[in-house]
């Protein structure tokens, strides 16, 4: 985390979902929708990923108010296997969606071994990983794929095409342990740049790209005329692979369940057109196949873990494990720091709602 932490307040994770919720039920969101939407928002901030916390809460409440995202609905299921189902989300927020769609995948899981639900008419969804660790909580191995508006330029072009369309996969492991990725297929979260370009400060090579389509340190240039890089960077660095695993995520989300696809995503932001976004969730019964799963998940991971570290390292870590330590600390220190800028941000907010203003404290 960058800056002195003069720069930062504390707010417990109690009051940063309850702030949440008071702030989208005033523009009209239905109460379990506004839960659904905090505790994912909420779970990236204590999960370490501010790219995907609070600091989007104004985009939805925005999106509720314009009418652009809508909660008087609920989602549908189009068509329907034994371990398959195509939903319309209808529009509604991407949290309830994407709970709704993951509770049916572990549900079908558990009858036909593996459950897979592709929704379109989705929005943002906050986290990929929190899809994926309901079903670790379930036992089971999850996956959640979403397509996001175009931001990231293909290798060897220069306009925005393809989204930033995370993945996740987690799986559970013995003694409550996990494996648990969760990552962009750009090198870097969008939002990672707006925080940067919040803070003033540079960004790292191969995060993004300028007009001209090369690789740039300036935030400002990303933002406003190039783009972010697909996972891996340049060419030479092996982005065409990020580029590759963004199409993937692509086929299993806008085209697969015939929402908005690629370049057709609307505008980050600046539209106010539907979103149409496509998403896609798996859960995977481990007892359906070979017996001993967890244990020998903890055979890798321990194994990971316990190699040697390279020169000036001081340990190899698996997915999952920086975020596990961010939770300790939030835990320890009795809440999730936030930065001044936010902090002030979510004051306007409040007063704009005319909600009770989110309560801190000194860091
Ligand atoms: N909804 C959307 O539109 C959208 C779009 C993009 C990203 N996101 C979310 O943004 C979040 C941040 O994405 P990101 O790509 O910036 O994540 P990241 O680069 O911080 O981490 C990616 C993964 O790498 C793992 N990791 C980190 N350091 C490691 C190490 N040293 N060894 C082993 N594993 C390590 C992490 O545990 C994580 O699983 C994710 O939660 C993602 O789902 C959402």
């Amino acid at each position: 985390m960058a800056g002195s932490v003069s720069d930062y307040q504390r707010v417990e994770v109690s009051e940063a979902k309850s702030f949440c919720e008071r702030c989208m039920v005033s523009v009209g969101t239905k109460p379990d929708h506004a839960a659904a939407l905090a505790e994912v928002l909420v779970c990236g901030d204590y999960r370490g990923h501010y790219s995907h916390g609070m600091n989007r809460l104004e985009m939805y409440v925005k999106d509720i108010k314009s009418g652009t995202t809508v909660s008087d609905k609920e989602p549908v299921i189009l068509k329907e296997l034994a371990g398959s189902a195509w939903v319309d989300g209808n529009n509604l927020l991407g949290p309830w969606v994407g709970k709704f769609c993951i509770d049916l995948a572990i549900k079908k899981a558990k009858e036909a071994g593996i459950g897979m639900v592709v929704a379109k008419g989705s929005n943002h969804f906050g986290i990929a990983g929190w899809y994926s660790l309901r079903c670790v909580e379930a036992g089971m191995i999850g996956m959640a794929f979403t397509n996001t508006s175009p931001l990231v330029v293909p290798t060897r072009g220069r306009k925005r095409t393809m989204g930033t369309n995370p993945l996740s996969m987690c799986a559970p492991a013995a003694n409550n342990d996990q494996f648990a990725l969760d990552m962009a297929t750009s090198t870097c979260a969008y939002g990672k740049v707006e925080l940067n370009d919040m803070k003033e400060i540079p960004i790292p090579k191969s995060w993004g790209s300028n007009a001209k389509g090369q690789e740039t340190t300036s935030p400002k240039e990303v933002l406003t005329e190039g783009g972010l890089m697909p996972l891996g960077g340049t060419e030479e660095c092996g982005g065409y692979k990020g580029y590759g695993l963004a199409v993937m995520v692509e086929i299993l989300c806008g085209i697969l369940g015939g929402g908005n696809f690629g370049p057709f995503v609307r505008q980050w932001k600046t539209s106010t057109e539907v979103a149409n976004l496509g998403q896609c969730f798996i859960a995977i019964n481990t007892e359906a196949f070979a017996p001993g799963f967890e244990g020998r998940m903890s055979t890798l991971l321990d194994t990971c873990r316990g190699l040697e570290p390279a020169e000036g390292e001081t340990e190899v870590l698996v997915a999952g494990d920086p975020e596990k330590r961010h939770m300790e600390k939030v835990d320890k220190e009795g809440g999730v720091l936030y930065h001044k800028n936010l902090i002030r941000q979510m004051g306007e907010l409040a007063k704009n709602l005319g909600v009770e203003s989110m309560k801190t404290k000194e860091a």
